[in-house]
């Protein structure tokens, strides 16, 4: 995410988005007044027209309007997606911590900045913008005294807390990279990401605390820069009150002091060490002026019913979280939500994955209680933030469940076919590619161009590959149907695994599903589910077997009907919640040990439970004819 500092502050501050996608209604002048400049654009429809044929104006304006420039840009942009080249505010000079924080410090100081949700329920601690600018500051000069310099990378490897953010900012602020690892990696994945990024200050918290349990994260650094020549210090802050051993390296962070204040609240729960963490918990928020909750724990504890005390608790008018975590809850039952006073939420987001129509209708019912809209975002980190998303858009347009539909203002998403050919029609499928350049995007990666060209570039020349199927409605609006390496091929009929799983979870008995192709004589692939049930299901295994299956031919064809069903406690996923389907096909392709680093799974007991379950499902079948035989 370090990668593109500048651009990025452009498209996160754009993203008064954050206020607006997830907002109730659409009005021009409001969510944008710099349109008032831009001639003839009168309504939603001319505003989007308008910043793709006049996309220097329409970028130029935004930047100029809603950023601090130390120095202004010449050019707004020279980009060439077909050669990767992608340049944006050429000339131009900002700090995004400035954009972050010192605006808003001049403003309103004593407005809260974020609301730390600690993992021990009811414990939140609030900072305002004059404290996080404070704690940015210190800390950036003790990083400057202690050697870091502008171009450096520092890797964070700390959970969603005050001082992660004010570490992101104080980089930021003296011109040094961060590298934000996800605090629940490994030792082994850490010190990857820090060699990787040639990081010689490390920053972390002696121990984390998740899920009412501690995690030694210390102790996970130390043995991370074992194998990190490049490490020369790492500096300790306290989440907890327990001593670490600290070693000649180490240096140890003072505490800061926070200050109190109410405010708006956007609760977007996803981990800091992930994209939406970046752009939509710290970014995003805080170059607007918002106040942004900062999650610490999970969705689970003390009890299902953490996100809705939180939103009682905080008071949240925006709530933006993961399908996955909205599947868990939903299996848990309604009570755990109806237990708690939701009333000030305004409008329910969710990215990483498509979500099933089960999972948002009981997100727009139950949690939102009819009345807010849902906004389904459709975006990658390679994008920076939100590109498909059901509003902005006219008060009374209509929402589709399970559906991005529209494209954001500078977003022209695009399908193509397998030769690179554009589909013009509606009612279609297709790769999705984005065909012009936006200031969010991705420009390289990191000490790898050639990469960054060979995946995103190349395979659809002059427009950016985004790796994601996605159908084009009758009306024009765009539904994602996942990667497309996860596309399934039974007897040469493509199938996304999202349509699968969409119908199996629609079944009121299951919870979430998981669906993979693995390869057949006769048919190529074939579709193998796994399924995870809601608790205390009364039917027997058997007998649900053949119901999804019956659904399955129903609803989508005989040859989408899985040949295996397996059911399962859990499934694999990444921290962020995302299914690892890759490890679900090694499984199935009985590859074990090609399942590769498991620590980034938030859970890897889970695989260690399904390699049992496929191997009983396997013998149970091999055993089954011989009882016919027996019998
Ligand atoms: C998937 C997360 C369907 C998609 C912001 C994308 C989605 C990948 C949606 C990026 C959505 C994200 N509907 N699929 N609303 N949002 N995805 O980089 O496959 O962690 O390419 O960024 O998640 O994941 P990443």
């Amino acid at each position: 995410m370090w990668l593109r500092c500048t651009s990025k502050c452009v498209f996160a501050s754009l993203s008064r988005s954050y206020n607006n996608v997830l907002s109730r209604s659409f009005n021009i002048a409001a969510f944008m007044p710099e349109a008032a400049g831009f001639e003839g654009v009168s309504d939603r429809a001319a505003l989007q027209e308008f910043s793709l044929s006049n996309s220097d104006h329409f970028w130029a304006a935004v930047a100029r309007h809603r950023l601090t420039w130390i120095s202004p840009f010449h050019t707004v942009q020279d980009c060439d997606l077909s050669r990767g080249r992608i340049k944006w505010f050429e000339g131009g000079k900002l700090n995004v911590s400035v954009n972050c924080l010192d605006r808003h410090v001049h403003t309103c100081p004593e407005k809260v900045a974020l609301i730390w949700e600690r993992d021990e329920p009811g414990s939140e601690v609030k900072v305002t913008y004059r404290s996080l600018l404070d704690m940015t500051c210190r800390l950036g000069n003790l990083l400057r005294r202690r050697g870091v310099k502008k171009g450096d990378c520092v890797t964070i490897y700390m959970p969603p807390c005050p001082l992660a953010v004010a570490s992101m900012l104080a980089c930021a602020r003296i011109g040094a990279a961060h590298n934000v690892v996800f605090a629940g990696f490994s030792a082994e994945a850490l010190a990857e990401r820090i060699r990787d990024a040639q990081s010689s200050t490390v920053i972390t918290v002696n121990q984390g605390v998740r899920g009412g349990r501690v995690i030694e994260l210390k102790k996970t650094v130390d043995t991370a820069v074992e194998g990190c020549p490049s490490v020369k210090q790492v500096f300790v802050a306290m989440r907890t009150e327990n001593p670490v051993v600290m070693t000649d390296r180490d240096v140890s962070m003072e505490e800061y002091v926070f200050s109190y204040h109410d405010g708006d609240v956007f609760g977007c729960v996803a981990d800091i060490g992930w994209i939406t963490g970046h752009s939509y918990s710290v970014y995003g928020p805080l170059a607007n002026g918002g106040t942004t909750v900062l999650f610490e724990s999970t969705p689970v504890y003390p009890n299902p019913g953490r996100y809705w005390e939180m939103v009682q608790r905080l008071r949240i008018n925006q709530f933006y979280g993961a399908p996955t975590a909205i599947r868990l809850l939903l299996k848990y039952g309604d009570h755990w939500v109806h237990k708690y006073d939701c009333s000030t939420l305004k409008t329910l987001g969710s990215v990483g994955e498509p979500i099933n129509t089960e999972a948002w209708e009981w997100y727009h019912r139950v949690v939102g209680d009819g009345r807010c809209p849902v906004v389904d975002t459709w975006w990658q980190t390679e994008t920076g933030g939100i590109c498909i998303a059901p509003r902005p858009s006219d008060p009374d347009a209509e929402i589709v469940p399970g559906m991005a539909m529209r494209p954001f203002f500078g977003m022209k998403p695009v399908l193509v076919d397998g030769e690179g050919k554009l589909l013009t029609s509606n009612n279609t499928s297709g790769p999705l590619c984005l065909a012009q350049p936006w200031p969010g995007m991705a420009r390289t990666i990191h000490n790898n161009h050639q990469r960054f060209i060979e995946t995103y570039c190349q395979p659809y020349p002059g427009y950016f590959f985004t790796g994601d199927g996605a159908h084009r409605s009758e009306e024009g609006y765009y539904q994602i149907t996942g990667r497309l390496d996860d596309v399934i091929n039974v007897s040469g009929h493509r199938l996304g695994t999202a349509e699968i799983e969409d119908v199996v979870n629609h079944c009121p008995a299951v919870a979430e599903s998981a669906v993979i192709g693995y390869s057949h004589d006769v048919k190529g692939q074939a579709v193998y589910a796994f399924v995870v049930l809601k608790k205390e299901v009364g039917v027997p295994e058997e007998d649900l077997s053949q119901l999804l299956k019956d659904m399955v031919s129903k609803s989508i064809a005989k040859y989408a009907c899985p040949d295996q069903i397996q059911f399962v406690q859990r499934l694999p996923k990444t921290r962020s919640g995302k299914i690892m389907r890759r490890v679900l096909r090694k499984v199935v392709e009985q590859d074990l040990g090609g399942l590769g680093d498991l620590s980034t799974l938030d859970d890897p007991a889970a695989v260690q439970e399904i390699v049992q379950g496929h191997q009983d499902l396997c013998s149970g079948e091999r055993h089954s004819p011989l009882k016919v035989h027996a019998s």
